[in-house]
């Protein structure tokens, strides 16, 4: 039986969230109902509320989530009720050319739950980022369930779905950071921090943060970093080629998704090392690369989606180096919040004050 619940809804360009009943449809095949715990607030779902994304008003907000599987629909075999889940919004296909060419972190199949949930007047949502879990339950392909430790917490474990996993992913996924290299993070947000604590976890020597705002540089000292760099006081390139021998990083993660920090990025790199953007460009967003030194010794100029991650690789090993102590993903969490919180939580985001507010659901 299709049941109501409540759903933060944005229902139209720029307009203030609401929380609304919305009916979620019983699993049809391949599909699972969630039952929410937590889920964090992102960038992402600001960026659908104001319209930067697409069209397709009303959304349903809300996309880094952790919850227990409620039911399941016919011939599901990834999760079954019961299971404590990390949901994803690039569940893998195995079919498609990325899939089969064995590198399945590029698969480019959007792979989301048939159905549509509903408002009551039946008014089909749009989930942001095919997912929808501010809400008490959420309609999702089973693919996009990830089971990981019921022994982590939902509001810990829900952000490895969308920020955190891309910030640990760009370090240890896309950058490829191995012990001893130096790394230099530009922007230590939640997405920065947590390549912060991925360089740190993958056993880097220097770990240097750059940002213009000191409470960031702040905190990026308690998830790993060895050296903080203000960039509105000093220059950021000299900077790290000084505490690098003048050689530059041998990684440089770049997680603002500005022109001047991406230009930053690329000549603080040693040459034959790798920048990688994590930031995402605005759509007209352009820089001037001078040739020669792409050309210099071998280095790598690389972009990070999602982190390059495997959800079913990598959230169930992230969980476990969080409960082994290993990793305090938890610092991530500035807040938690109730159902009501989220416009709030948005002005907070944009003023810099937190790195997550979590909702608890
Ligand atoms: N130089 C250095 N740091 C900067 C600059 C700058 N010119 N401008 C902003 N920053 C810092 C901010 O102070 C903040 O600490 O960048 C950080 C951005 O962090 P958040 O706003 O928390 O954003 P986050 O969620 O980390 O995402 C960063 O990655 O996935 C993408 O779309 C996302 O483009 C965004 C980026
Ligand atoms: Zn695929
Ligand atoms: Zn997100």
């Amino acid at each position: 039986m299709a049941q109501r619940v409540r759903g933060v809804i944005a229902p139209g360009k720029n307009e203030p969230v609401r929380v609304e009943t919305i009916i979620v449809p019983d699993p049809g095949p391949g599909e699972a109902v969630v039952k929410v715990q937590a889920c964090g607030v992102c960038h992402t779902d600001l960026h659908y509320r104001q319209g930067g994304i697409n069209d397709d008003f009303p959304f349903l907000l809300g996309h880094e989530a952790a919850g227990i599987v409620e039911s399941v629909g016919e011939g599901v075999t990834e999760v079954a009720p019961g299971d404590f889940v990390v949901l994803n919004w690039r569940a893998v296909c195995g079919q498609c050319r990325a899939c089969l060419r064995g590198r399945p972190w590029y698969c480019f199949n959007t792979h989301n739950a048939k159905q549509k949930m509903t408002l009551e007047d039946g008014t089909e949502l749009s989930p942001a980022l095919g997912i929808g879990a501010f809400a008490d339950k959420t309609l999702v392909a089973a693919g996009q369930c990830t089971k990981v430790d019921p022994a982590a917490k939902p509001e810990v474990a829900g952000l490895l779905g969308c920020g955190v996993m891309a910030g640990i992913g760009a370090a240890i996924n896309t950058g490829g950071v191995t012990r001893g290299d130096s790394v230099a993070v530009i922007g230590c947000g939640g997405v920065g921090g947590a390549s912060i604590m991925g360089a740190r976890l993958a056993g880097a020597r220097r770990i240097i943060a750059v940002d213009i705002d000191q409470r960031k540089l702040d905190k990026a000292l308690e998830l790993g970093a060895t050296h903080t760099v203000n960039s509105r006081e000093t220059d950021a390139v000299e900077a790290v080629r000084e505490l690098t021998e003048g050689n530059g990083a041998d990684v440089v993660i770049e997680a603002v998704g500005r022109p001047e920090t991406y230009e930053q990025a690329f000549y603080a790199r040693d040459l034959a090392g790798t920048v990688v953007l994590v930031g995402v460009p605005t759509p007209e967003m352009k820089i001037e690369l001078p040739l020669p030194e792409v050309f210099g010794r071998g280095g790598a100029l690389k972009s990070s989606w999602y982190g390059d991650c495997l959800p079913s690789r990598d959230f169930p090993m992230l969980i476990d180096l969080y409960l082994q102590g290993r990793l305090d993903l938890g610092a991530f969490v500035t807040e938690t919040i109730g159902i009501d919180g989220i416009e709030a939580a948005f002005e907070k985001m944009h003023h810099g004050d937190v790195l997550r507010s979590v909702v608890i659901l």
